[in-house]
């Protein structure tokens, strides 16, 4: 099987897409409907892209049920929010476009959740004004990444489902393609390309409860942007879910989605306490998602939770029947997880890493990086949410954004008239493949990556401080001393422990990178809780924009236009670590 590598597969394309989640397709469709030639590649086959267990919801400001409701009044709560870290410009573009995103879905022929008038429905998620998160049950992501596999097909997208892309081609200072190999077969993809979109996903997995699988959202993004020369912003700003499972350990971390609470579910304590009504006493479990998230936190935390370090979720006292229809993916999982039936049992829950907030520096409004030819999509990119978001805004934002992306990446291509490349940088991006996959060190990849998880799950979770931050460095470092001598064994199964291998030191450059910013970050600011530093400082109302050469620089935010701010209401420090 070795033998493999070498072989190589070349190809050419005007615009390579890397993820098939629901941003990567999303852009590809638009790509494809330009007539503009494009391949999107992933590392899982595309039906189990990451957005297939997206749950809850995607938010537009239909006013199907409330009619009041506007994208101003969108883009200010995501403002509001995001304590000030969302950049306006990127607010307005997905809050003005959400509705056109939900009408493009509708088009593919997306099944949305309807009254019985044929009205999309739209229900409440945690802090936004009105009820504005249109769904499908409780398996909105995998019903809009159906829709989409299936537009793309229309379409005849080409999509390679088991492609690994090891590193991004450039030529002076431009992109010219990506570098990868086959994870069944170990083939050797060298892929050029005018432009490329970076849509694989974020880092929350190298947290040791998340709401991500084994393999998925573990730094890729962040690592091949950073190797090309982007730079990432805000990677400290991890949004932690109230409620991930705890059992079995398999599975920690594995979403009950916030659909739970805004059909009315409850929180309590170990004593039976509904304590929400300590931390925001007027939202109670329709808070923010930071808010709920520090809440549970201090409960187990305090001694008020549960003997497995959890606090309950109960949806018992609602109807069944709008439990099987609005929660049924919930129902689902508990029952195969647990073997619990929530329609009588409550669920055992503790905060779990969700969603990386920050992420690769891209333009406001195109989602361009700053490497000609590179953009950068999804949970991969940066600027929406800032240091909390909003349940259902993540779908909205790759709907909104793939469209426009898909534009301006067909537009760069088309410009083109000639493009520069590099046999040398071809031949290293070979040579590196190669030299790890001849590695035959005493380290295992997947204990070294269990080490990462373990160190930011100590030393970077819901609430962190100095000294902490500063030893997660340090084990850091030795972490990455050891993986100087790993040693990489592709089986008769395939060219998974190489993967493995590259998804590590992506997740050590993640892991970096969040660790540097959050030590920088001397204050607590929605997810970011510092227990030394209890209180928001108006100086820290800044982007960090981080990369291994510069470190960190500050970023100013533009002002708020007129529109928006007047709808903006005083944000409550209630709740908060401050208290
Ligand atoms: O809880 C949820 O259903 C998650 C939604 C989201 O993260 O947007």
């Amino acid at each position: 099987m070795l033998e493999n590598m070498r072989n190589e597969q070349q190809i050419s394309t005007s615009v390579l897409v890397i993820g098939t989640g629901g941003s990567g397709l999303r852009a590809a469709i638009e790509l494809a409907e330009a007539g503009t030639d494009v391949l999107a590649v992933g590392k899982r086959p595309r039906h189990d892209a990451h957005t297939a267990l997206a749950a809850g919801g995607i938010n537009a400001a239909l006013g199907t049920m409330d009619a009041e409701d506007s994208w101003q009044q969108h883009a200010a709560d995501t403002i509001k929010e995001s304590y000030f870290l969302a950049d306006p410009r990127t607010v307005q573009v997905v809050a003005e476009g959400a509705a056109r995103g939900i009408e493009d879905l509708e088009r593919y022929g997306m099944n949305f959740a309807r009254e019985t008038d044929g009205r999309i429905s739209q229900r409440f998620f945690g802090a936004h004004t009105f009820r504005r998160t249109a769904f499908a049950g409780d398996y909105t992501g995998l019903e809009i990444q159906r829709t989409l596999i299936k537009r793309a097909a229309q379409l005849q997208v080409p999509i390679l489902d088991t492609v690994y892309i090891t590193e991004l081609l450039t030529a002076e200072g431009r992109i010219f393609g990506a570098y990868g190999f086959d994870v069944n077969d170990g083939t050797g993809y060298l892929i050029h390309a005018d432009a490329v979109i970076l849509a694989a996903g974020g880092h929350n997995r190298i947290w040791r409860r998340s709401s991500s699988r084994r393999d998925e959202n573990t730094g890729d993004s962040f690592r091949l942007a950073v190797q090309a020369g982007a730079r990432l912003r805000d990677p400290e700003l991890v949004q932690f879910h109230p409620s991930g499972i705890i059992e079995p350990e398999s599975d920690a971390g594995t979403l009950v989605s916030e659909a739970a609470r805004g059909e009315g579910g409850i929180l309590t304590n170990a004593l039976g306490e509904r304590f929400m009504a300590r931390y925001d006493a007027k939202r109670m479990e329709l808070s923010t998602r930071d808010r709920v998230a520090l809440a549970a936190y201090t409960e187990i935390r305090e001694g008020r939770g549960t003997e497995n370090g959890g606090v309950w979720l109960d949806v018992s006292h609602l109807d069944r029947e709008v439990i099987m229809k609005r929660l049924p993916r919930v129902y689902q999982t508990m029952m195969e997880l647990q073997m619990l039936d929530i329609t009588e049992q409550k669920m055992e829950i503790a905060p779990t890493a969700h969603y990386s907030m920050g992420g690769v520096w891209v333009d406001p409004l195109t989602h361009a990086t700053e490497v000609p030819g590179l953009y950068a999509i999804g949970e991969a990119s940066s600027g929406l949410h800032g240091a909390n978001r909003l349940g259902g805004n993540s779908l909205i934002e790759l709907l909104v954004f793939g469209r426009i992306v898909g534009q301006h990446a067909a537009q760069y291509s088309a410009s083109l008239a000639a493009q520069p490349r590099s046999a040398q940088a071809v031949a290293d991006a070979r040579a590196r493949v190669a030299e790890l996959l001849g590695s035959r060190g005493q380290e295992n990849v997947r204990s070294l990556q269990r080490a990462i998880r373990d160190l930011m799950t100590e030393h970077a979770g819901v609430v962190r401080d100095e000294a902490g931050l500063l030893a997660g460095l340090a084990k850091l470092e030795r972490i990455e001393q050891r993986m100087e001598n790993v040693g990489i064994h592709p089986d008769i199964a395939g060219y998974q422990d190489l993967a493995h291998a590259f998804d590590l030191k992506s997740s050590a450059l993640a892991a970096r990178a969040t660790l540097e910013a959050a030590l920088e970050r001397r204050e607590t600011r929605g997810c970011h809780n510092r227990s030394d530093y209890p209180a928001m400082d108006p100086a820290l109302q800044v982007n960090l924009v981080w990369s291994p050469s510069t470190g960190i620089t500050r970023e100013a935010i533009p002002e708020i236009p007129e529109q928006i701010a007047e709808l903006i209401t005083e944000v409550s420090q209630e709740g908060k670590l401050v208290e």
